[in-house]
């Protein structure tokens, strides 16, 4: 057991957890917001309702067909709430019951090797990563019963994750250090192997309890793992390393947050705060990488260039100037990041594609609308970090379900929203010659803009949200909805109708109309849900919450076949179960009726988590959730007594560790109705 802590660098991206940056970039655009003075009161009060009032009027019919959904069941919730909990346990309701599955470090791959908390680096590559977070379940031929769980994972607990290993000190995140501030180069290994993708095949048994099987499409893709970048970005000077001298590949993927499925069946993985695994101690860093919070220090959480710098799978993490050329260093290794990474489970020999035209931002996820034949692919993503924006792309080719594949997302545009004050909004194509993108403005050519994607949409006066996080489609009104997960550095005099609350702690749910299609480039919004305790919320019908369904922070969001919107919590490891956060107990999954806006929370999970990801099974009879970084609020001090504040999912001593959780009903009967 690790021992003593030492004083290191302040981590500049995340300072908790996965905490990111603000937006700190000035722009004349921001200035006009400052102008609007809407005060709270009025907000919650009348504000707010006028601006649903006009939506309503401005509101306009959806005209794409989503006739094709018109058989979606009705978003009954038939169960009993469950209370706030700060146990350390999971309650579902009355009726349900609930499984513990697939742990960080279960086997999978390879000689399947069993979970050990002294497992090298090489045996973590077998096995399911950390912190779990965004995940699909793949039917095999239909099944209900038999699929392919494929799950991102986020980031890693070092304390928890090197808990075997002995006599290195921990810096100021946490991590193992040799005195002389190296790595050790095997822990290293680990925790890269710890990251990414997992794809286990799955099956429910007899007695209905779900169980991994070991297959050949079973697959970990890790922060090693070669990886492909195609799209417009591809094959520039943006992207040329050492290991890509053409600029086509990097390794591995960083970060992985949620997810999206395509309407042809593959998955992609969001690459969000990927930006603190990089150094960089150049005296001159450009916006490509310092509008995404890399500085010119040494600050990166993770040090992973410090475990051997003879060896560039770990050296690539520092992006100082150090060759003659790019073609001779890694100074443009962290362009490589921040995108949305395509793999197709059911090709455990696939290269996984970087689609570098959905953007370079903190990706949270990806959300695709209802894919029609003959009309563009059109696909929704958040960049979580304060005053950051929501992005759609649009292909240029259509959905031709016979033929579509991950090409349809290499060609089209991306646009940035832009909420109005008066329940209307568009969306600003960041394209060359568009909205002000041109070389004069310091935007070369599409490759540029791209790259830049964040300093784009500064450009173009997109609207700064309160930390964008998951998005979802309803599949019969074609709404399309986003947390917004909390924004504490929204000054008075800063609010917006569609981020109406300064200091914003507890976080609300957006939800529009396009004009026209998915496609469209205009929309109609209003607010689904401020989230806050019983004096500082407001449901859809101008209520406030109630015991019942108070929550905040909200993150993870799915819309079922059912149109149950289901909302997942993530307040951060620091502040729950304290001061504001009291109130709302551990982080939580509730559900929602998308037309009357009642909320009922569902689930609450152990302490020091967060509750991320889930799916059902097509005849949605068996649920998958995600517990995300249970323990998370050990402190230094109790930790090095051997004192967690989870033992979750073994219980007694056990240290605690992310997994999934399957919920069935007793009666066999849908999750939620
Ligand atoms: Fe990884 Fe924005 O949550
Ligand atoms: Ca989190
Ligand atoms: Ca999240
Ligand atoms: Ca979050």
């Amino acid at each position: 057991m690790t021992k003593k802590t030492v004083a290191g660098s302040v981590d500049s991206v995340m300072a908790q957890g996965d905490e990111p940056l603000s937006n700190r970039s000035s722009n004349a655009y921001f200035g006009d917001i400052l102008e609007r003075r809407l005060s709270r009161r009025g907000v919650l009060k009348g504000g707010l309702a006028t601006v649903i009032a006009g939506l309503m009027a401005t509101r306009l019919p959806l005209t794409q067909a989503l006739a094709a959904n018109a058989g979606a069941g009705s978003p009954t919730m038939g169960f009993n709430p469950v209370g706030i909990s700060a146990a350390d346990n999971v309650v579902v309701p009355e009726g349900y019951r609930v499984q513990s599955f697939i742990p960080w470090g279960t086997p999978i791959t390879g000689d399947m090797p069993a979970f050990s908390l002294e497992a090298s680096g090489e045996q973590q590559a077998h096995q399911v990563g950390s912190h779990h977070d965004g995940m699909h379940f793949f039917a095999l031929n239909g099944s209900s019963t038999d699929g392919l769980l494929v799950l991102n994972h986020e980031y890693v607990e070092p304390r928890f994750l090197h808990a075997a290993a002995s006599g290195l000190a921990l810096d100021r995140n946490g991590f193992p250090q040799h005195d002389d501030g190296s790595r050790d180069a095997d822990q290293v290994i680990k925790e890269m192997n710890a990251h990414g993708v997992s794809v286990v095949r799955v099956r429910a048994n007899e007695q209905g309890e779900w169980e991994v099987v070991q297959d050949a499409l079973n697959r970990r893709i890790t922060a090693q793992t070669p990886m492909q970048l195609s799209g417009p970005v591809a094959g520039t000077e943006h992207l040329i390393t050492q290991y890509s001298p053409e600029g086509l590949m990097t390794r591995g993927t960083l970060n992985n947050c949620a997810h999206g499925v395509t309407p042809w069946n593959t998955y992609l993985a969001a690459e969000e705060n990927w930006a603190g695994y990089f150094a960089n101690t150049d005296t001159d860093i450009d916006r490509r990488q310092a509008r995404y919070g890399i500085e010119t220090r040494d600050t990166g959480r993770y040090q992973w260039h410090r475990a051997d710098q003879q060896s560039d799978q770990f050296s690539r993490f520092d992006a100082s100037s150090r060759g003659a050329s790019p073609a001779e260093d890694f100074r443009n290794e962290p362009h490589a990041f921040g995108w949305m990474v395509e793999i197709d489970p059911m090709n455990p020999d696939s290269v996984p594609v970087k689609r570098t035209h959905l953007g370079r931002f903190a990706h949270e996820g990806v959300i695709f609308a209802p894919a029609v034949e003959g009309q563009p692919v059109v696909a929704y993503s958040g960049d979580d970090s304060r005053f950051e924006y929501i992005y759609k792309f649009v292909s240029r080719r259509p959905f031709d379900a016979a033929t579509a594949d991950g090409s349809l997302l290499d060609e089209g545009t991306l646009y940035v929203a832009r909420f109005n004050d008066d329940g209307s909004g568009e969306w600003l194509a960041l394209a060359p010659g568009q909205n002000g993108l041109t070389p004069e403005n310091g935007f070369a050519d599409l490759a540029d803009i791209l790259v830049n994607t964040r300093s784009a949409a500064d450009h173009v006066g997109a609207t700064r949200m309160d930390r964008p996080e998951w998005g979802a489609v309803d599949p019969q009104t074609g709404d399309v909805y986003f947390t917004l997960t909390n924004n504490t550095r929204r000054a008075e005099g800063d609010e917006h109708p569609a981020n109406p609350r300064a200091n914003n702690s507890f976080g609300h749910i957006i939800r529009w109309q396009e004009e026209g299609t998915h496609a469209g480039e205009r929309f109609a919004w209003d607010l689904f849900v401020l989230a806050g305790d019983q004096d500082d919320s407001r449901d859809l019908a101008g209520n406030a919450l109630v015991e019942d369904n108070i929550f905040a922070s909200p993150d993870g969001l799915w819309i079922d076949a059912d149109r149950r919107v289901w909302i997942q919590t993530d307040i951060s490891e620091s502040e729950m179960n304290t001061g504001i956060y009291e109130v709302f107990g551990n982080n939580q999954m509730l559900v929602a009726n998308p037309e009357t806006g009642e909320i009922k929370r569902f689930l609450t999970g152990p302490v020091g988590q967060e509750i991320t990801g889930v799916v059902t099974t097509p005849d949605q009879r068996t649920m998958f959730v995600n517990v995300q970084h249970p323990g998370a609020t050990t402190t230094e001090d109790a930790f090095a007594e051997g004192r967690f504040t989870s033992h979750w999912p073994e219980g007694g001593s056990a240290i605690p560790r992310s997994a999934t959780l399957v919920i069935t009903r007793e009666d066999g009967g849908i999750i939620g109705a």
